[in-house]
């Protein structure tokens, strides 16, 4: 089994946007919903995931262990039909949406990077 990445801090990165940003105001995704978030500074992108279960949030860096792509190749569709796992539409990988922990696929036993962040009066902000 791979080791669990570290939390992703937004503000650790060069470029990355300072802590306290807004990421997303949380009714622009429904229940069960997702909503890719990116980051542009110059040439690098940051790519975010955002999935919405019930009255909890998850952040993930929108970028697969097993080839790097962005799990959602279009639209901001991130679970699987029966809204269980998260999936990659790459070559089909599944993780749990409270640790990111592959537990089908190529890249099974891995785990996608969470991104530290906190909610305030309706919106998610990095942290
Ligand atoms: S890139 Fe995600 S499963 Fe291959």
């Amino acid at each position: 089994m791979k080791k669990k990445p570290t939390t992703l801090h937004l503000a650790d990165l060069p470029g990355g946007p300072p802590k306290g940003t807004l990421l997303v105001e949380l009714h622009e995704i429904a229940d069960h919903g997702g909503k890719s978030v990116l980051f542009h500074d110059g040439d690098r992108r940051i790519s975010l995931l955002v999935q919405i279960r019930g009255d909890k949030a998850f952040i993930y860096e929108n970028s697969c262990p097993h080839a790097g792509t962005p799990l959602n190749l279009f639209g901001e569709k991130f679970l699987t039909i029966d809204g269980s796992y998260l999936i990659c539409r790459t070559h089909g990988a599944q993780f749990t949406l409270e640790e990111g922990r592959c537990i089908l696929g190529p890249c099974k036993g891995d785990y996608l990077r969470p991104v530290a962040f906190e909610e305030k009066e309706g919106a998610l902000y990095s942290a």
